[in-house]
């Protein structure tokens, strides 16, 4: 792929989430996320001075949950859509200890490599342009020992995601299971655990909640 087609793919993916932010929607996307992370979150190892980054963090609601579990540390959010950026500062001023950056990933970051002993996205990486190389920046932004957790909703199993790209208007990469631990191997990622988050049926607005779920692939760089 040509570094102008990178770009403008990820202009595009910017250009979309501006209008979802300006429509009010950023935050609905929030909300029906948060019962698919919460308990991904829980399970993620950070301790109470230790260094947190969520990459397309959206209206930022994990790096304020960082924030209180590390007050002593450091809780980032990057997210490439400026107005995503506002809102997410917006509702963090309670949190001297959250910091955002309007950045694309993964290049375009203020952030030092081997800083962070958590990374977590949710619903971001299949818009990257070149998947391994997003997966090679983590690893490189970890500190040795630490965490990736990767949570997509869009992968082979859930057929009902498949029209997504078309729904939405964006190129999105459609990896399976084992397509998602190959690409964390591949960028020397030691997959450590990989599960499905689902809801209670009466709980999911739409069925594929309850029966595919929510695909975690969880990584640790190799200390
Ligand atoms: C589906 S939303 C998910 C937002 C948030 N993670 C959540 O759970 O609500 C995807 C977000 O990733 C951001 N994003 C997509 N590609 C990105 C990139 N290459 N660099 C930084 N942010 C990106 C978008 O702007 C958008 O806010």
């Amino acid at each position: 792929m040509t570094d102008q087609r990178r770009e403008d793919r990820v202009l595009r993916v910017r250009d979309v989430f501006e209008g979802w932010a300006e429509s009010g929607r950023g935050q609905g996307m929030a909300e029906s996320h948060i019962p698919f992370v919460r308990p991904v979150f829980e399970q993620l190892p950070l301790p109470r001075d230790g260094s947190y980054l969520d990459i397309g963090c959206g209206n930022g609601y994990t790096v304020r949950w960082a924030a209180e579990a590390a007050p002593e540390g450091r809780a980032v959010g990057i997210d490439v859509s400026p107005r995503m950026i506002t809102l997410a500062r917006e509702r963090s001023t309670a949190y001297p200890n959250a910091e955002y950056h309007v950045a694309s990933f993964p290049d375009g970051h203020p952030l030092e490599p081997g800083g962070f002993d958590v990374i977590y996205s949710m619903e971001v990486f299949y818009y990257l342009p070149d998947l391994g190389e997003g997966l090679a920046e983590v690893r490189r932004l970890l500190r040795p020992g630490g965490v990736f957790a990767c949570q997509v909703d869009f992968y082979e199993e859930n057929a009902a995601s498949h029209s997504w790209p078309e729904d939405v208007g964006l190129e999105m990469t459609l990896l399976s299971e084992a397509g998602w631990r190959e690409a964390f191997e591949a960028a020397g990622l030691e997959v450590t655990d990989q599960f499905r988050v689902r809801l209670q049926a009466d709980e999911a607005s739409d069925s594929w909640k309850a029966t595919e779920g929510s695909l975690v692939t969880m990584g640790r760089r190799p200390e």
